[in-house]
């Protein structure tokens, strides 16, 4: 039983910042390697580009993003006291991707760690940094999504490779003593019946990385597409429905879904279930497909930058993902 504890401070995004490598895979691009075409994939999925880092890491791409965010804020890297790095590509398996992000933008002051949630990475990270926050023990947590999911896709198996594309967000958490601003709930879950629905199986302690491993693909990720898809849609939808019951909101109270991109008519049915219109769902799948950890802060940060995100706003944010995982979290925006 998830508790909804009575705080004396929030947790705040007050400030964002992201990057997406410049190289672009369309559709197109996509029928010229393996059997499909345009068409398929917009309309099953609503993805018609994709960016690719072609040099670089899962860590550069989240330094980038960090530099990015502090370029719009005064707090410094050496202020910050935790980074929370959620991915499923870390660079290696260690030392966490956080430790090298920690050097790539100097952030002496900071300890961190790696958050493996897949597609529901930002919300579990979201929520543990707001925890750290809302503690009192820390006052500047950073908070990344950062997936090189080209480094794990199979570019010949077209049920997975036209899915996924790299891209990397940041979040700065800061105390809010104004419990009107700021993460105010959240629902998470797990459920590791899922576990052979989607995977990366090989490279791990069960079956560690060998000749065979790699010729028998082991080391990409795996999807049951069908499976996921029937799973996801009523997760993502439940929870979402769900967090508005629990914090009585109505339709007309929430101001976006910030939804996982995993799939335009997952993130319809959502929108759907919660009685909310189109225009009121964050949407970049178009652009950038499935980034996995960095889809919902990317979507953050470009309709806070484009104007259309105010402070005072109400957003679930929600996601379904490997493991599986799923959950919601349903924040007042605090930024000016
Ligand atoms: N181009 C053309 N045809 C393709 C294709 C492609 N890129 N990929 C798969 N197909 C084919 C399949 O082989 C299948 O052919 P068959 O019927 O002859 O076997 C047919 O299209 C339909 O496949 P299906 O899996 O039913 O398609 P779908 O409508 O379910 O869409 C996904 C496939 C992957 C887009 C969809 O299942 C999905 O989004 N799943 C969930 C993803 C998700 O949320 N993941 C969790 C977070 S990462």
């Amino acid at each position: 039983m998830q508790i909804k504890n009575k705080k004396i401070r929030n947790a705040s995004i007050t400030a964002v910042g992201m990057y997406v490598p410049e190289k672009i895979l369309d559709n197109k691009y996509f029928e010229s390697i393996v059997e499909t075409n345009d068409e398929w994939i917009t309309s099953r999925t609503g993805i018609r580009e994709r960016r690719i880092m072609e040099n670089g890491a899962t860590s550069d791409m989240a330094a980038k993003a960090c530099e990015d965010l502090f370029k719009t804020t005064n707090v410094k890297p050496e202020e910050i006291d935790a980074i929370i790095v959620a991915t499923v590509t870390p660079d290696m398996f260690f030392p966490a991707t956080a430790c090298l992000v920690q050097e790539k933008i100097g952030a002496k002051n900071a300890w961190g760690f790696d958050l493996s949630a897949a597609c529901s990475g930002f919300l579990f990270a979201l929520q543990t940094g707001a925890s750290l926050v809302e503690s009192g023990s820390y006052q500047k947590v950073l908070v990344i999504g950062s997936d090189k999911m080209s480094s794990i896709v199979d570019y010949t198996d077209r049920n997975t490779c036209i899915l996924f594309g790299d891209g990397a967000s940041a979040v700065l958490l800061e105390p809010s003593d104004d419990l009107n601003y700021g993460i105010k709930d959240s629902l998470l879950y797990v459920d590791g019946s899922g576990k052979n629905a989607l995977n990366m199986k090989a490279g791990g302690s069960a079956l560690p990385s060998s000749h065979e491993t790699v010729d028998q693909k082991l080391h990409y990720i795996y999807q049951d597409g069908k499976a996921v898809f029937k799973v996801a849609v009523k997760g993502m939808a439940d929870i979402s429905y769900e967090i508005m019951q629990r914090n009585d909101l109505k339709s007309e109270d929430v101001s976006y879904l910030v939804p996982h991109q995993a799939n335009l008519r997952i993130i319809d049915a959502t929108a759907q279930r919660m009685g909310i219109s189109k225009d009121k769902v964050m949407i970049n799948i178009d652009k950038y497909g499935n980034t996995t950890a960095a889809t919902i802060p990317l979507c953050l940060t470009e309709y806070y930058r484009a104007g259309k995100v105010k402070k005072g706003d109400n957003l679930i944010l929600s996601a379904f993902g490997a493991g599986y995982t799923w959950g919601a979290i349903y924040l007042t925006w605090a930024i000016d």
